[in-house]
C-alpha cells in the first residue's frame, strides 16, 4: 500500500520523522518544480488509516492511497553506492567503486521494500556506531531492522551473536536475502518476535532504529535485553524528540553517553549501568 502526499521543502523530515514512528516501510521523495515535495510512502495496510489520520492533521487535502506498492522501486534508479568509515553498503546492481581496500567491508544490500539502503541519515549514523561498537564476539540486537543492513554490517564486524526483527513482513524477507548474499545467514536470527520475546540481559549492543514513539514505548524492555555496561543506540529521531526518549530510557536507569547529529536527525547511544 502506498500513501502520496505533497508537503512543503521544509517539512520533509517532519512527516518523514511522523511516519516513521508508525512503523512505515518506505518513503520516496520526489521534488516538484514548484518547489514542494511529493512524498510517496509505503506502509503495510494495517497501519495506512493511521498514517492517512496523521498526515491529515495537516495536510490531509494532498493525501490519497494508491495502488499496492506502485512507484515504491523508482529509487533504483538513483541508488548508489554509500561509504560510512570502512563499511561500504553497494546495492547488488551496481559495481564495487574503485578504491575500495580489503581494509574496508564491503556489504552488498537490496532494501527491497524495506527501509535501509544506507541513503537515510539515520543508518548511516547507526553504521557509524556499528563501526565504532561492535567488536569480535560481540552479541547484537537490531531492532527493526528493515534491509538488515546494521545486523549484517555487526555479523561482518565479527558480531557472533545477531538478532533483527521487525513487523513488517518485507523487513523480514529482505533480511534473509541480504544475510545469504552476504554469507552470514547462520550468524543472524531473523523474526518477528516482539522485544519482549527476547532473552534479557544479552546484547552488548542493541540498535534501534525507530523513530521516538515506538522508542520511548519500548524503553524498559530495550533497556532489559541489554547487558549491564551495554550500548543502546537510539535513532530515526529528530532533535525536538531527543529529550523526550532520553528521559523515558533514564526512568528505567539507563544512562546517557552521547547524542549524535546529522541534518535534522539525530541518534542516541547510552548505556545500561552495572
Ligand atoms: C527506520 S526503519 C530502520 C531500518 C534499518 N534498521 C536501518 O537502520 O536502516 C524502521 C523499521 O522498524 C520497523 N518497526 C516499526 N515498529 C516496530 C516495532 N514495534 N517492532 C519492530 N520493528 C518495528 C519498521 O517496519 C521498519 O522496518
Amino acid at each position: 500500500m502506498s500513501i502520496v502526499v505533497v508537503v512543503d521543502s521544509v517539512d520533509v523530515d517532519l512527516v518523514s520523522g511522523l511516519v516513521w514512528d508508525l512503523g512505515v516501510s518506505g518513503i520516496e521523495e520526489r521534488a516538484l518544480p514548484d518547489g514542494a515535495v511529493e512524498l510517496r510512502i509505503g506502509c503495510e495496510r494495517t497501519i495506512a488509516q493511521q498514517v492517512l489520520e496523521v498526515l491529515a492533521e495537516r495536510w490531509a487535502p494532498n493525501a490519497e492511497p494508491v495502488a499496492a506498492d506502485e512507484g515504491l522501486d523508482a529509487w533504483r534508479d538513483h541508488a548508489q553506492v554509500w561509504r560510512i568509515g570502512s563499511i561500504v553498503i553497494v546495492p547488488p546492481w551496481l559495481e564495487t567503486p574503485i578504491g575500495v581496500d580489503e581494509n574496508d567491508l564491503v556489504i552488498v544490500i537490496d532494501p527491497g521494500h524495506a527501509f535501509g539502503s544506507a541513503s537515510h541519515e539515520t543508518t548511516r549514523m547507526c553504521l557509524e556506531a556499528v563501526v565504532d561498537l561492535v567488536t569480535p564476539g560481540c552479541a547484537v540486537a537490531d531492532i527493526g531492522c528493515g534491509s538488515g543492513v546494521l545486523a549484517i554490517a555487526a555479523a561482518r564486524r565479527g558480531a557472533t551473536m545477531v538478532v533483527a526483527t521487525d513487523i513488517a513482513a518485507d523487513a523480514i524477507v529482505a533480511t534473509l536475502d541480504n544475510a545469504l548474499t552476504n554469507d552470514v545467514a547462520d550468524l543472524v536470527e531473523v523474526s518477528t518476535a516482539t522485544i519482549d520475546e527476547l532473552d534479557p540481559t544479552t546484547f552488548d549492543v542493541v540498535f534501534a532504529n525507530i523513530g521516538a514513539a515506538t522508542l520511548a514505548s519500548m524503553a524498559a524492555a530495550l533497556v532489559q535485553v541489554t547487558k549491564p555496561e551495554g550500548v543502546l543506540v537510539l535513532s530515526g529521531l529528530l532533535g525536538e524528540q531527543v529529550e523526550t526518549v532520553i528521559s523515558s530510557f533514564e526512568q528505567t536507569g539507563a544512562l546517557r553517553t552521547e547524542i549524535r547529529a546529522d541534518g535534522e536527525w539525530r541518534t542516541v547511544l547510552m548505556k545500561r549501568p552495572r
